[in-house]
Parts: structure tokens; C-alpha cells; sequence
């Protein structure tokens, strides 16, 4: 018989939930993003993230059932986002999606963040078949793990300090734009002067696979600070940053290959939507024979459909979990 799921996703600024059919397909996803409600303060507040949640959520599960023409009848289990991610955020969408559970008798699973994004670009056709090497680049978490099956997963580098996408939105926020400031500094790029600044690739001339930004963050400041910002040196040194991010990225995902001996490479994470990395590893892995697959682009940044895809392979391969378990802000892949 097939299993219908109820995906949900409250880790940090969006709540994210989905109806999915292991048959059917993705039946309905809604999206709820607070990125107005943190603009002001440049960054997540927690509690006005968790105060948010709580006001969005069951109005958005009434909604993708409705979407997925489906009652409370037809979900055979609930997956919910168990961590890493903002404590408070988290238990909104662990306690209602037990609750519901609870309610409706079925089973409940807590699924991990980055299990979620790394799977993402299984919800598209043509799915990337395991093994593959992953990069995850979020706001959160900067990642190359080797993937070998669900839930088979060994992390081979992270970022020993800020992640892709926190690099991104600080040195954005230099620069006087809005949070999250990823997306926004990546379009100033594209009127960049390829060349005027050149910035470093932080830990590619040693072996290894871990990353780190600050270094890369501080470059870029060094470079606001000392240059007169008219909108042409702020689009040149965009450009110089987004380039040393990609360029660095790429070094590691084809270290990362050869290192396993593997050809397909998965992209996912909020940094994944980025279109100079989509399009240098594009250009990389042709020149290797391999193939690169992403998510579709609303589903790179946080979404409930990566939640119940997780959860849905969870709970066909019969893991169930106690009401008991926690919400776990801290929580290694
Ligand atoms: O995965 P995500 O939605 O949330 C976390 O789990 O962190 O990722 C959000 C991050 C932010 O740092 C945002 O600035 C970045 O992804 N981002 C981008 C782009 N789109 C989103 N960074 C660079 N270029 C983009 N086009
Ligand atoms: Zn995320």
C-alpha cells in the first residue's frame, strides 16, 4: 500500500509543510517565510522566529491538505524537522507534529535538517542514484559528506568556522543589504569587474576536505573598508567574493570525488541556488564525465517537501520514534 506523509520544517525562519505520496508524488508544499519579520534586526531573532511559527503552523497544515485534496484519514505518519537548528522553532513543529500523531494514531518521525536538504534533489527526476558525494551549503552548515544510502552518510569536511552561507549574508550586510543578503550580493555580482579584487581560497593549497570563510569574510572587509563604495566597487567586490566562494567549493567537491572515486555530485543547501556555483560545477564535472544534480530552486532553501521525503524513507524502512524524543538544537549528520 502506498504511505502518505506529512512533512514539516520549522528549524529556523520558515515554516515549511508538505504532503507527500511515496506513489503520487509531492501533493501539495506551502511556504511561510518570516524574512520581513527579521529584515529590521539583520538577522533571526528566536523568539519572534518561535512566536511566528506557532501563529503559521496548523493554518499551513489546513492548507496543504486541502491542496492535497487529502483528510487526516489518509496521512500514514508525520515527519517533523528534530534538529540542528533554533531550540524554540524546532519544538513548534516537534510538538504539533506529535500532537498529531498522537491524534490521528499515527507514526511520528524527527528527521535531521541536513538528512533533509541532502536528500532534496530526490523529489525531481532524474534522482541522482547512490553512491554520490554531497555538498550541503547552507546558512547554517557548509558540509561534504559520502552518501551511500539512506542514512548511510560519512561526513568528509565542514567548515571550521562560519558557514558558505553565513559568509555570504555578513559580508553582505558590509555592504549595507538586507538579510538574508546571500541572494542579494550574488545579483550585485553579475555587474562585477571580473579581476579588480582578488580574494583568497581558504584551505585549498593544504590536503583536505574542511572549509573555512572567516578569513575569506575578513578579506572582503578589509576591502570595504579601505575602498570608496560607489555601486561599482560594491558590484567588483561582490563579484571578487561570490568568485573565491565558488572557485573554493569546487576545489573541494572535485578533491571530494576523487577522494571516493566517484561521478555524481549533489548540491543542496540555500548556497545551492547560487548560479555561478551551479554553473562552474556544471562546466567541472563535465570535464570529468560525472553528472551534477541540484533540488529545484525552492527547494535548495529550507522547505517542508525535504522534510517528508526524509521522513517517508524513514518510516518505509520502519523506524518509529517514542513521544519522548526531543527537539535537538545540536545534532551531528
Ligand atoms: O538552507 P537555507 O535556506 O537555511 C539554512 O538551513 O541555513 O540557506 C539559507 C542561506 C542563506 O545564508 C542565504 O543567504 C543563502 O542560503 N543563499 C544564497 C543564495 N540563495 C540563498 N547564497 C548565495 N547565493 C544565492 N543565490
Ligand atoms: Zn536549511
Amino acid at each position: 500500500m502506498n504511505m502518505r506523509i506529512l512533512g514539516i520544517e520549522t528549524s529556523c525562519d520558515e515554516t515549511g509543510i508538505a504532503v507527500l505520496d511515496d506513489e503520487l508524488g509531492l501533493l501539495s508544499h506551502e511556504l511561510y517565510s518570516q524574512v520581513k519579520l527579521h529584515a529590521d534586526y539583520g538577522g533571526v531573532v528566536p523568539e519572534l522566529a518561535s512566536r511566528d511559527h506557532i501563529r503559521k503552523i496548523v493554518p499551513l497544515i489546513k492548507k496543504a491538505l486541502k491542496d492535497a485534496d487529502t483528510n487526516a484519514q489518509q496521512i500514514d505518519g508525520i515527519a517533523y524537522t528534530q534538529g540542528p537548528g533554533l531550540i524554540g522553532a524546532l519544538l513548534v513543529g516537534a510538538s504539533v507534529g506529535r500532537s498529531l500523531a498522537f491524534a490521528w494514531n499515527v507514526p511520528a518521525v524527527g528527521v535531521h535538517h541536513m538528512e533533509g536538504h541532502l536528500l532534496a534533489p530526490m523529489l525531481d527526476d532524474p534522482k541522482p542514484e547512490f553512491p554520490f558525494v554531497a555538498l550541503l551549503v547552507s546558512g547554517g552548515h557548509t558540509m561534504m559528506v559520502k552518501v551511500e544510502g539512506i542514512g548511510k552518510y560519512t561526513v568528509l569536511g565542514e567548515s571550521v568556522d562560519d558557514a558558505a552561507g553565513e559568509a555570504f549574508d555578513k559580508t553582505a550586510k558590509m555592504m549595507g543589504l538586507d538579510y538574508p543578503g546571500g541572494p542579494l550580493l550574488a545579483k550585485m555580482a553579475d555587474k562585477g569587474t571580473p579581476g579588480r579584487f582578488d580574494f583568497p581560497r581558504p584551505m585549498t593549497a593544504k590536503p583536505g576536505l574542511d572549509f573555512s570563510f572567516s578569513g575569506l569574510k575578513t578579506a572582503a572587509a578589509n576591502s570595504i573598508r579601505s575602498e570608496k563604495l560607489d555601486e561599482q566597487t560594491k558590484a567588483d567586490i561582490a563579484y571578487a567574493f561570490q568568485e573565491a566562494v565558488v572557485d573554493t567549493l569546487a576545489i573541494k567537491c572535485r578533491r571530494a570525488l576523487k577522494q571516493t572515486g566517484l561521478k555524481r555530485l549533489v548540491i543542496a543547501g540555500g548556497v545551492s541556488a547560487n548560479t555561478m556555483l551551479r554553473m562552474q560545477l556544471e562546466t567541472m564535472m563535465k570535464k570529468i564525465n560525472g553528472k551534477v544534480y541540484y533540488p529545484r530552486l525552492e527547494f535548495c532553501t529550507d522547505n517542508g517537501a525535504m522534510i517528508a521525503y526524509a521522513g517517508l524513507q524513514r518510516l518505509k524502512a520502519g523506524q518509529v520514534e517514542s513521544l519522548s524524543s526531543k527537539a535537538k538544537p545540536r545534532w551531528s549528520l
